[in-house]
């Protein structure tokens, strides 16, 4: 193989099935354990010994440069690739074919998470040396993702989001290619949904009788494009954190593991891990439950909130129903009212969701 392999993140997309969040802000920038959903892949390319990261970038890349900067808090050196539009993962690639030259890469999606990481996943493709390596896991709904159909250890079938699957081997969005890829993507015309399949690009390696080699992944995956698979996606990484505590604490109970993050106060509450209270958050009177993370600057009082994602500064106050599997936008309010006539007063963005008891 050529000696260098390097990364490429694609960090673009829409993100529909997340809305109205990504209607103000990047899909892959969603905190799960108050960390963003990026960073995780980020930092899953730098311990497996991958330096030069290219990050595809759409509508929203000015956010993603941001919290990116130039990648060295990561560890890495980040190159920002914007792609004209969403034209798919094959486009995405032909985006990047000058950053990448003729090297090696892991193509990695930015809102996918697996949990033992890639480096023996890389190390293998490295060892290995075959034109391109899949990741796959079983999963329930295989018409959601890309399908692959193995023969022995060799995959001789892929298609995208098929209504009638073959297998229910799904394609994990983490891909390692040769620059091969970047002759398949040419060659390839776009799909009835008008992109650039990745699923099509390998399937034309296969054709051309390219070693395309399969990897069943069995620790947990993720792709977080959707309201279920965050909230799952934080209750998986909650699951294996270690207690901090660097806020105050007043006439309160800290119970199971809790990270409270530098300049949060909690008072006279109860919080129950596995959770994340951010920084300068403050807890008031409150139960927080498990499987929450509460970011940076939110505060709480007078409220009881379990398995939910609060995104920056949110403020809850004086509800006496429990908040529950929920995911809530930057700089939401939801409180009590005592104005007349007494009746729900919203101030809705589009594609919000409420649900009342
Ligand atoms: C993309 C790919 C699909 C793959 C999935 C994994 O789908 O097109 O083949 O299974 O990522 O996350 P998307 O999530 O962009 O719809």
């Amino acid at each position: 193989m050529a000696g260098n392999l390097k990364g490429l993140v694609l960090s673009g997309g829409a993100g529909t099935r997340l809305r109205p969040i990504t209607h103000t802000s990047a899909k892959q920038l969603v905190p799960v354990a108050n960390k963003p959903v990026l960073f995780y892949g980020l930092e899953a390319l730098r311990d497996a010994g991958i330096r030069e990261v290219g990050i595809i970038i759409g509508d929203t890349g000015d956010e993603i440069r941001e919290a990116v900067g130039d990648g060295s808090a990561l560890g890495i050196e980040v190159t920002f690739i914007p792609q004209s539009a969403p034209l798919g993962l094959a486009h995405a690639v032909l985006t990047a074919e000058e950053f990448l030259g003729d090297d090696d890469f892991v193509m990695y999606l930015g809102d996918n998470l697996l949990r033992d990481g890639i480096t023996p996943l890389v190390d293998e493709f490295r060892s290995s040396d075959p034109d391109a390596m899949i990741l796959l896991q079983q999963v329930p709904n295989p018409e959601s993702y890309g399908v692959a159909v193995l023969d022995g250890d060799r995959v001789v079938n892929l298609e995208e989001k098929p209504k009638q699957p073959k297998s229910d081997l799904a394609l994990v969005g983490v891909y390692m290619f040769t620059s091969s890829i970047l002759d398949a993507a040419k060659a390839i015309t776009p799909s009835p949904r008008g992109e650039l399949e990745i699923t099509d690009a390998i399937q034309y390696l296969i054709d051309q009788g390219k070693r395309v080699e399969p990897h069943v992944v069995t620790g947990w995956w993720k792709d977080t494009g959707k309201v279920e698979d965050m909230l799952e996606a934080n209750r998986l990484i909650l699951d294996v954190i270690e207690p901090v505590m660097d806020g105050e604490l007043v006439d309160s109970d800290i119970e199971g593991r809790v990270v409270v993050q530098a300049g949060a106060r909690i008072v006279n509450s109860h919080v129950r891990g596995p959770a994340v209270i951010g920084h300068d958050a403050v807890i008031e009177n409150s139960y927080v439950g498990p499987y929450s993370s509460i970011s940076t600057g939110c505060v709480v009082r007078r409220a009881e909130i379990e398995h939910s994602i609060l995104l920056e500064r949110v403020h809850i106050e004086d509800l006496d129903a429990r908040v529950e599997s929920s995911l809530i936008g930057r700089d939401v309010t939801i409180s009590r009212t005592d104005a007349k006539p007494r009746a729900y007063r919203f101030v809705l963005g589009d594609s919000s969701v409420i649900g009342l008891t």
